[in-house]
């Protein structure tokens, strides 16, 4: 089995047991897990509310893995420095929340960290068009965002492949979020995509999140 190069499984602590937060991230530490995704939703973007750089900040403490804040609030630009000064390595941000997308981009650079731009379901991909070398990430959302728990919706795939020598041309990783499990990620190999969120498929009560996390990772491996 061969891990392909630049594959990741970013586990989501949207569905951790948040009373036993430090534990389930000590299992994915332990199972040598590289990235952690945080999914920060005010109940004004999304319907959902979660949490806020305090808790960003916590898991900094805990880990040197790569922290991506996928910011699911209506206005990013107010809070980019907290969440940089907690510990984000990676920001994500939803273009349509942005008063200037292109400003927002240049100012988490400026914090010194690494940003991206999310394009939900029912939007076209040429959104990024004019960001494309300013982006070092794309999150394709395949789920409306606010909830984890849903199921894959394949179609947000269909234009991917017309992007990607473009997306290679500027080192832009490309990440997709939403109903990912053993399921749906062994169908997305060979896809281009670099970096697999998981939420549900990582926290449940079938196992650790440690093993959870190596069982996705073994799936989308090369056999
Ligand atoms: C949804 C979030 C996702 C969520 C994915 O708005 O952006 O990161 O945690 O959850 P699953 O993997 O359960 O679909
Ligand atoms: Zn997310």
């Amino acid at each position: 089995m061969t891990i392909p190069e630049n594959v990741e499984i970013a586990p989501s602590v949207l569905s951790a047991d948040f009373s036993q937060l430090g534990d389930q991230i000590n299992s994915i530490i332990r199972a040598n897990g590289s990235v952690l995704h945080l999914d920060v939703m005010d109940g004004h973007y999304v319907p959902n509310l979660t949490f806020g750089p305090l808790v960003v900040k916590a898991i900094r403490k805990m880990t040197q893995m790569i922290l991506e804040a996928h910011l699911m609030i209506s206005d990013p630009d107010a809070y980019l420095k907290d969440f940089i000064l907690a510990g984000a390595d990676i920001v994500l941000v939803h273009p349509e929340t942005c008063s200037s997308v292109a400003d927002t981009l240049n100012q988490i650079h400026d914090l010194g960290a690494k940003a991206g731009l999310v394009i939900n379901p029912d939007q076209n991909l040429s959104l990024i068009d004019p960001y494309i070398d300013q982006m070092d990430q794309l999150l394709i959302m395949s789920v409306v965002p606010g909830f984890g728990g849903q199921s894959f919706i394949p179609e947000v795939l269909d234009t991917l492949p017309a992007y990607l020598p473009l997306l290679a041309e500027n080192q832009v990783l490309i990440e997709i979020d939403g109903g990912i499990n053993l399921h749906t990620i062994a169908e997305l190999k060979q896809t281009g995509i670099n970096r697999f969120v998981a939420g549900s498929a990582v926290f449940n009560s079938e196992a650790t999140p440690g093993k959870n996390y190596l069982n996705l990772l073994t799936q989308v491996s090369q056999d």
